[in-house]
């Protein structure tokens, strides 16, 4: 294929459609939302308004991280903080596509309604890849980006139009593009990250607590495993305990489960042959973190598991 033609087509192909209208996007900084950030804003400028919205599900120092690399590339994102809409729209939910339809709900209606009506945006420019389309539509999951795929009509329910510019690609052909507009390797070489972000990886209620716990523990893989080769490495929370022993007492702790998968694309995946002496380095530190006594590591391919835990 073709990177660059695909490029000079997609960068056509927004102009016309958005004409002299204003388009809006979210950015969270991984690889599909970041191209897609560059592509609106070479073919509208600042017709394009790229937000980063704060979600309270966000990796440690994320939101600031993401706006800096922009900043760099004198694309300005502006940072909006909804933590507190996303984390009541949570409260009380266990149901993995009820906590997703939460999230999805929260994101494009509320928030993102808000912001068009502020903005005057007509277009929502979106990261949504083959991957997220087929999975949808084949009912292995509800990807929290699919919208017309699943039958939601945005412009009647949301007022806004969506443009999927890179619908196309899979993960590795999106990798590509990134380097043919000038991505940094941060961006490029980043492992994927999941829309719904830390909520895909608390089984059970999403609270505040959670997250805090989920969000350690994956600075902790994330940091450790930065050197592997793997496609993907996360920290999960089991909504379950476990006896432990801390300072000579008793007490019924956390549990931390760490996956790290190979894969090309995602639609199948195994896990990773990871060092005895690395596991062990991951373990101590994530059973530091206060509440959790005990650290499991994943063993399942998918199928007939998923990457993600809800
Ligand atoms: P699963 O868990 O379905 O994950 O095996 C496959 C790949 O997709 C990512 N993933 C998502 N990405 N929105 C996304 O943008 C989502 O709702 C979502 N769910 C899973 C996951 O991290 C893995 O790389």
């Amino acid at each position: 294929m073709d990177y660059k033609a695909f490029v000079e087509d997609q960068i056509a192909s927004i102009r016309e459609t958005v004409g002299t209208g204003i388009a809006i996007n979210a950015l969270s900084g991984g690889v599909d939302s970041s191209v897609v950030t560059v592509l609106g804003h070479r073919s509208l400028g600042a017709r394009l308004k790229t937000v980063f919205i704060e979600n309270a599900l966000m990796r440690k120092g994320e939101p600031e991280r993401i706006v800096k690399i922009f900043a760099k590339m004198r694309i300005p994102v502006q940072l909006v903080d909804a933590r507190a809409e996303f984390l009541s729209a949570l409260k009380g939910l266990t149901d993995p596509e009820e906590k997703r339809h939460a999230i999805t709900h929260t994101f494009y209606s509320k928030v993102f309604g808000r912001l068009v009506r502020e903005t005057g945006a007509t277009f929502l420019l979106h990261g949504t890849i083959l991957t997220d389309i087929e999975e949808t539509v084949a009912g292995i999951k509800r990807q929290h980006n699919i919208l017309a795929q699943v039958g939601i009509n945005p412009e009647k329910e949301y007022g806004y139009r969506v443009l999927e510019p890179l619908q196309t690609l899979r993960k590795d052909g999106v990798r590509k593009v990134a380097r043919t507009l000038g991505l940094p390797a941060e961006i490029t070489k980043r492992i994927p990250f999941p829309g719904p972000a830390l909520a895909t990886r608390i089984v059970g209620e999403v609270t505040e607590e959670r997250l805090e716990i989920v969000r350690e523990a994956t600075a902790i893989v994330e940091k450790e495993l930065a050197k592997t080769r793997a496609f993907q490495y996360l920290a999960v929370l089991l909504n379950d305990k476990a006896t432990g022993i801390r300072e000579n007492k008793r007490e019924f702790g956390q549990i931390i489960v760490v996956r790290c998968i190979n894969s090309v694309d995602a639609r199948t995946a195994t896990p990773t042959k990871l060092p005895w002496e690395k596991l062990l380095r991951i373990s101590k530190q994530i059973t530091a973190i206060k509440g959790v006594n005990r650290c499991l590591y994943d063993l399942t391919p998918k199928p007939p598991a998923t990457v993600e835990y809800i």
